[in-house]
């Protein structure tokens, strides 16, 4: 495993991969940088070079983009090199079994850094991106919606930008071969009521918080990198997922861990919203699904097929608990339930119709939500070390805070 600094700086091209008077330099942080000066230069500084087998994830320090890495290199898949800038939900201990695999790097730095994007790009010369990078929680979106128009919007802007850049100055069969895969979520579709259809490809988008209104805008914008540039873009829109390394403060492993240590169980408003559940691992299988046979300029929509409420999932997880961390003579689990102010704007319903991604590209998921959720439980009592090592200050802050401002009802 190969670590770059976050001021970053060696994985720049070698001065003598240069075409000489084609490229500005810039220094930062003393380190030497090398950037073309336009869309020309950049164009010209790849044209002589072939794409690799190496793949540029982006966000895969985070919950969906470790197992996807995790995935791809237990499947033996070729290099990844991994961009995240380790926020508060990244964490690069996820990836601690890669250490001494050459076929990965770790780079830490932004995804709205357009010089440091486009290095890459140039340097590796991936032949896809898989973008999952994102500020992905929505009640801090609620709180701080700022951050979430910069990384969701911006960085995407900056990524697809810098990827369109690279990929014109590619030969045809390069070009044709190429893969820009945006991740994204059901929640740019909106709310349903108990009786609508499920959200499909065709629905039109509707986002509610400032979470989802920041991932539609970068949908947007992929859409239209494939119809304006005709970059080969692929998006998909995926239902919540559970599973290893999801960051504690989204609903299942906040209340595995509650109910572990004997502490109240917040359920925002009556419990009654449904969201439709997919294991993490059977969110990566469609994503490698889509990177090999999707079609560019397609949307797939993922999903469980397993429409849980709030109060049913919380409920599972008290009994799951219960069973696997007994205390004789204790009450059970359940009783630390906390009925506690809404979320504003909460969402009622989600559900994903799948049928495209099974009909055209023979993707399901393969795990049941009773199972997905024991062996959810179970891989959190067993990993109490990683728990702690996430939850430091600002995650205490951050639950603090969120909870306070929620009196239980
Ligand atoms: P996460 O919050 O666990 O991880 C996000 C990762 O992105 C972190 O490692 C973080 O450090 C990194 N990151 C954030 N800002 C960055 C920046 N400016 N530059 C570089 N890296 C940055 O998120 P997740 O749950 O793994 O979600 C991954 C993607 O999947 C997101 O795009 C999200 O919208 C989408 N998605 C998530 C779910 C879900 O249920 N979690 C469902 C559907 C879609
Ligand atoms: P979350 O895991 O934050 O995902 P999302 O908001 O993206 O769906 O929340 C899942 C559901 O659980 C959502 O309806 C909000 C609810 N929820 C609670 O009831 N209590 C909580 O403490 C949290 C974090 C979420």
């Amino acid at each position: 495993m190969q670590h770059f600094p976050s001021e970053w700086g060696t994985a720049g091209l070698a001065r003598s991969e240069i075409p000489q008077g084609f490229m500005v330099e810039t220094a930062r942080a003393g380190l030497s940088r090398v950037i073309p000066c336009c869309v020309f230069c950049t164009v010209y500084s790849v044209a002589m070079k072939r794409m690799n087998s190496t793949i540029l994830v982006t966000g895969g320090a985070g919950f969906i983009g470790s197992n996807f890495v995790l995935g791809w290199m237990k499947a033996g898949g070729g290099p990844v090199v991994n961009l995240d800038v380790l926020t508060y939900a990244g964490n690069a201990a996820n990836l601690a079994p890669l250490e001494g695999d050459d076929r990965y790097t770790f780079v830490r730095g932004d995804l709205c850094d357009a010089e440091l994007v486009g290095s890459l790009l140039r340097k590796y010369l991936p032949r896809a991106i898989v973008h999952f990078a994102a500020e992905s929680h929505v009640d801090r979106s609620i709180v701080s919606p700022e951050g979430f128009v910069r990384t969701n919007v911006m960085g995407t802007l900056t990524l697809l930008e810098q990827a369109r850049m690279v990929w014109s100055g590619l030969g045809d069969e390069d070009r044709a071969a190429f893969r820009f895969l945006h991740v994204s979520t059901d929640e740019v579709y909106g709310t349903l009521g108990p009786d609508d259809a499920a959200f499909s490809e065709k629905t039109a988008y509707a986002p509610n918080s400032p979470y989802a209104a920041s991932k539609a805008g970068s949908d947007h914008l992929a859409r239209a990198y494939f119809h304006t540039f005709k970059l080969p873009v692929l998006t998909t829109n995926c239902s919540n997922n559970y599973g290893p390394f999801q960051f504690p403060e989204k609903l299942i492993p906040l209340v595995i861990l509650n109910a572990l240590e004997g502490k109240p169980l917040p359920v925002y408003g009556e419990g009654k919203n449904v969201r439709d559940w997919l294991y993490v691992e059977d969110h990566c299988a469609a994503i490698r699904a889509v990177l090999e046979r999707g079609k560019p300029g397609e949307t797939y929509n993922i999903g469980g097929n397993s429409e849980r409420a709030n109060i049913d999932v919380v409920t599972a997880i008290c009994d799951l608990v219960d069973e696997m961390r007994p205390q004789p003579g204790a009450a059970p689990r359940r009783g630390l339930i906390t009925y506690v102010q809404d979320r504003p704007g909460h969402d009622r319903r989600y559900a994903i119709d799948a049928r495209k991604i099974a009909r055209e590209l023979g993707w399901k998921p393969a795990e049941a939500f009773e199972s997905g959720l024991r062996k959810t439980v179970r891989w959190y009592l067993e990993h109490g070390e990683w728990v702690e090592s996430v939850r430091t200050g600002a995650y205490r802050d951050w639950i603090a805070k969120n909870y306070a401002e929620r009196a239980a009802l």
